[in-house]
C-alpha cells in the first residue's frame, strides 16, 4: 500500500517525502516540474538511500493521472500540487482557479473511483484573510484576499461536501503558516524561481550575496517594532505534521482542519536579528512601501493540532535560519540540473 503524494518535488512535498520514507512508508510521487527540478528526486535518493516510484504528470491531464493510479496500490494521498504565488495569482486569476481547482477535481474523481479513502490536503492560512484578532484559531472567519487563497479555500469546501458524502472518508485539512529552513543536510531546501517573494529566501540570498540588500515592506504595522509579524515554521517540523495527519486518518473518520505553526509570531526585523546571530552574516535592508494585501499579524493557535495530532513544532527561529543559511551556502544555484 502507497501513500500518493502530488507536488511530490516541491519544496513541502520533498520534505514530507523524505520524512515518510523515514518512518518507512511506501511512497508514489507525481509532479509536472511546473516549479521544481528532476535533480530533487536524486537528493531525496541521496538522504534516504531509497528510490521511489515517480510520475512526470500534469493534474489537467487526467488520463496521465489515471495510469498512477492503475499501475499503483495507492490507498492514501497528500495533495501538495499547486500553483501558489500571491501576485501572479492576481494577474492570472483563471490559471489559478483552472490549476488548483480542475486539477484537484480531477485528482478527486480518482480517489472515488480507485477507493482511497484517505486524504490531506495542503492549504494555507492565507484562508483566514485579515484576521480578527491573533493568535488564529481554525474556527475563526475565513476570507481570502486573492485568487490563490480563494483556490484553497475552494478546494476546503469540496473537500468537506465530499467527505460529506462518503463516510467511509476522511480527509485532513492543514493550513500552514509561513514554512522555511531546509534539511539539515543542506541538501535539500526552497528553490524559487527568479527573485524570492517571500522573506526567508531573499534574506539567504541576501546573505550569499546574490541580491544587495532585503526591502523591508513597511515599518508602520501595528506591532511591536511597525514590521510585519508571522509564524514561522521549520519545513521539517511541516513535514513531521503531515506524517501525523496521515495517521490520524487512519483513526478518524470526517473532515478535520489544523493550523500547522508554532504559535510564536516574529517581525521581519526579528528576523533580520536572528539570522544575523546565528550565521554572522550581515543583512543589510531598507525599508519599503507596505506590499498590497499584506496583514499587521498572522500567527497561529495550534493548540489543536498539539492535543488531536499529537503533533507539535521542535525547532526555534535560530534552527530555520541555520538551516536555511545552510542550504544556500551549499547550493548557492538551489537544484541544478
Ligand atoms: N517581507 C519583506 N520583504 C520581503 C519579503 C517579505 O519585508 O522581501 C515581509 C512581508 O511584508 C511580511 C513578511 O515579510 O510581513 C512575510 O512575508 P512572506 O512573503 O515571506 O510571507 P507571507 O506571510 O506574505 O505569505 C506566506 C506565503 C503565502 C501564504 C501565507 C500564509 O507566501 O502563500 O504565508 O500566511 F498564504
Amino acid at each position: 500500500m502507497a501513500v500518493l503524494i502530488t507536488g511530490g518535488t516541491g519544496y513541502i512535498g520533498s520534505h514530507t517525502i523524505v520524512e515518510l520514507l523515514g518512518a518507512g512508508q511506501d511512497i508514489v510521487a507525481m509532479d509536472n516540474f511546473s516549479n521544481s527540478k528532476p535533480a530533487v528526486l536524486d537528493r531525496i535518493r541521496e538522504i534516504t538511500g531509497k528510490k521511489i516510484r515517480f510520475y512526470r504528470v500534469d493534474m489537467l491531464d487526467k488520463p496521465g493521472m489515471e495510469a498512477v493510479f492503475r499501475e499503483n496500490n495507492i490507498d492514501s494521498c497528500i495533495h501538495f500540487a499547486a500553483l501558489k504565488a500571491v501576485g501572479e495569482s492576481v494577474a492570472r486569476p483563471l490559471l489559478y482557479y483552472k490549476n488548483n481547482v480542475t486539477g484537484t477535481i480531477n485528482l478527486l474523481e480518482l480517489i472515488a473511483e480507485y477507493g482511497v479513502k484517505r486524504f490531506v490536503f495542503s492549504s494555507s492560512a492565507t484562508v483566514y484573510g485579515k484576521p480578527p484578532s491573533v493568535p488564529i484559531r481554525e474556527d475563526f472567519p475565513l476570507s481570502p484576499v486573492n485568487p490563490y487563497g480563494q483556490t484553497k479555500l475552494m478546494i476546503e469546501q469540496i473537500l468537506a461536501d465530499l467527505s460529506a458524502s462518503d463516510s467511509g472518508m476522511s480527509v485532513v485539512i492543514l493550513r500552514y503558516f509561513n514554512p522555511v529552513g531546509a534539511h539539515k543536510s543542506g541538501r535539500l531546501g526552497e528553490d524559487p524561481r527568479g527573485i524570492p517573494s517571500n522573506l526567508m529566501p531573499y534574506i539567504t540570498q541576501v546573505a550569499g550575496g546574490k541580491l544587495p540588500y532585503l526591502p523591508v515592506y513597511g515599518n508602520d504595522y501595528n506591532t511591536h517594532d511597525g514590521t510585519g509579524v508571522r509564524d514561522y515554521i521549520h519545513i521539517l517540523d511541516l513535514a513531521g505534521a503531515h506524517l501525523s495527519a496521515l495517521d490520524y486518518t487512519e483513526r478518524v473518520r470526517g473532515v478535520e482542519y489544523f493550523n500547522i505553526g508554532t504559535g510564536r509570531g516574529y517581525s521581519v526585523f526579528d528576523i533580520i536579528r536572528a539570522y544575523e546571530k546565528t550565521t554572522g552574516k550581515r543583512i543589510p535592508y531598507q525599508i519599503a512601501p507596505r506590499r498590497p494585501g499584506d496583514v499587521d499579524e498572522c500567527y497561529a493557535d495550534p493548540g489543536k493540532a498539539n492535543r488531536l495530532l499529537g503533533w507539535r513544532a521542535k525547532y526555534d527561529i535560530e534552527d530555520m535560519c541555520r538551516d536555511a543559511d545552510r542550504w544556500q551556502s551549499m547550493y548557492p544555484q538551489g537544484f541544478e540540473d
